[in-house]
């Protein structure tokens, strides 16, 4: 392949990606890219001038209703300006230093060939201890168990391994925008069901509205990002009923399970009878251990729907980075358990948060789980802040320099127009400071 094809067969973009929200990477239409340039390694005299065609400037259809966030302009001004970055669900806490330990020894150790591709099997063993102990789930480490490139890892190779074109999934709303865009990636079709504030309570009538005879699955984040809303288990157990009706595969996403606050227990979909043949569980270490960049979570799933899931999953990464398994099993089995200390951190950060968002003129809406608060402005701050932009959340970082996410990433509606997200998971300088400039907005009423 000459050079020429070689880059006109390129990819599109992937945009330098932000410190945050992975999913908030993909390019935009018609983006260009780095690529639109030789490289200094090839001059630009050697390239043979052709007419640049179609593949080399558009995407492919795959890339059709995917939607690059805001939060990669959002993230990228709020560093150029030097504001707080309330955007991002990085948490401000540093690694499990067992998790370190464990990696360190491991990369000295000489673990770096690849692993096997279920995972490690010391980790998958602690996995399993830790499903049976804090889950109720039952599960068998060879055949239930695969160690992903994150939960996103996890969930891309569930959507493609277990549905095909066509099929429709449904999604609560608002929801996180990489659970949209990755079951859009795969060829499904997303269908919202619709739940209302406060409680973002999944009632029969929610589901029914958004069923259709093609329906195949339901995707459900407990805690959710970005409502924070936790699934009692009587909304559980009405779930494994119309799953049962009409024959739907659920998958979860439990990144934040160790996150709940206040009276809310998490309470894992597999856990329900009726719900355990049929659900894929997909949890994470990025949030629990701090470790974000490490990319590795895992899925549980019976057998026969494990079994594509992990083909699918080892063709796109083959396997997570061996040395950080061997780091998180060994956090896994450690004495350190510092889940209860930052539960009671955050739930301390989100109260702060939320009474400054209150005293800023917002309603708010108190997360029962996560790392995010939902925010409504009031209509007349909006209008008059969004006079110049249109955008929202710009207008808030550039008056207050404070970063929050816009509403319209989590919602397919017009629902969230007035609505920010704001994560607490921050330093307490940060949720301080923050707290500050944004009580400055009530002079604006
Ligand atoms: C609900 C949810 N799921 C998954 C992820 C990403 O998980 P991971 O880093 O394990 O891929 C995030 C990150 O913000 C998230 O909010």
């Amino acid at each position: 392949m000459s050079l020429t094809e070689s880059s006109a067969r390129i990819a599109p973009t992937i945009t330098e990606p932000s410190a945050d929200a992975p999913g908030e990477m993909l390019p935009l239409h018609g983006q260009r890219d780095h690529f639109d340039q030789p490289s200094p390694a090839t001059p630009a005299s050697r390239l043979i001038p052709m007419p640049i065609g179609k593949s080399a400037s558009a995407p492919g259809d795959r890339l059709h209703g995917i939607n690059s966030s805001a939060i990669i302009r959002i993230g990228a001004a709020c560093r150029q300006m030097g504001g707080i970055d309330l955007a991002t669900g990085i948490p401000s806490i540093p690694a499990h230093t067992d998790a370190v330990a464990g990696a360190v020894d491991a990369l000295r150790g000489g673990q770096n060939a690849y692993a096997h591709p279920h995972g490690v099997a010391e980790l998958r063993q602690a996995i399993v201890e830790k499903l049976r102990r804090e889950n109720r789930i039952e599960c068998d480490a060879d055949s239930d168990v695969l160690v992903t490139s994150g939960a996103i890892g996890a969930f891309t190779a569930s959507m493609m391994a277990l549905f095909s074109p066509g099929d429709e999934i449904l999604v609560p709303e608002p929801y996180f925008g990489w659970h949209v865009n990755l079951v859009r990636l795969a060829g499904l079709r997303p269908r919202f069901v619709r739940l209302h504030p406060p409680l973002f309570a999944l009632t029969r009538d929610a589901l029914t509205a958004a069923l259709s005879p093609r329906t195949r699955g339901i995707v459900l984040c407990t805690p959710a990002n970005p409502s924070g809303k936790v699934y009692t288990r009587d909304e559980l157990k009405l779930l494994a009923r119309v799953a049962f009706e009409q024959d739907l595969l659920v998958i979860t996403d439990e990144q934040y399970e160790q996150f709940c606050y206040d009276s809310n227990r998490h309470v894992s979909p597999a856990s329900i009878d009726g719900l355990d043949d049929r659900t894929v569980a997909i949890m994470g270490f990025s949030k629990s251990l701090s470790v974000t960049g490490w990319r590795l979570g895992y899925a549980v799933a019976p057998a026969a729907l494990m079994k594509p899931i992990r083909s699918v999953h080892q063709l796109l990464y083959i396997c997570p980075p061996t040395p950080l398994q061997h780091g998180v099993a060994h956090a896994l089995r450690s004495p350190i358990d510092r889940t209860g200390e930052l539960r009671a951190q955050l739930s301390a950060k989100r109260d702060r948060l939320c009474t400054a968002l209150t005293d800023a003129g917002f309603a708010v809406l108190p997360p029962q789980g996560g790392f995010f608060v939902l925010a409504t402005v009031p209509a007349v701050l909006a209008r008059s802040m969004t006079a110049r932009t249109g955008d929202l959340a710009m207008a808030v970082l550039e008056e207050t320099g404070v970063a929050a996410v816009a509403g319209p990433d989590f919602y397919s509606n017009t629902v969230g127009d007035r609505i920010l997200r704001f994560c607490f998971a921050k330093s307490d300088a940060d949720i301080e400071e923050a707290c500050r400039r944004l009580r400055t907005l009530s002079t604006r009423q």
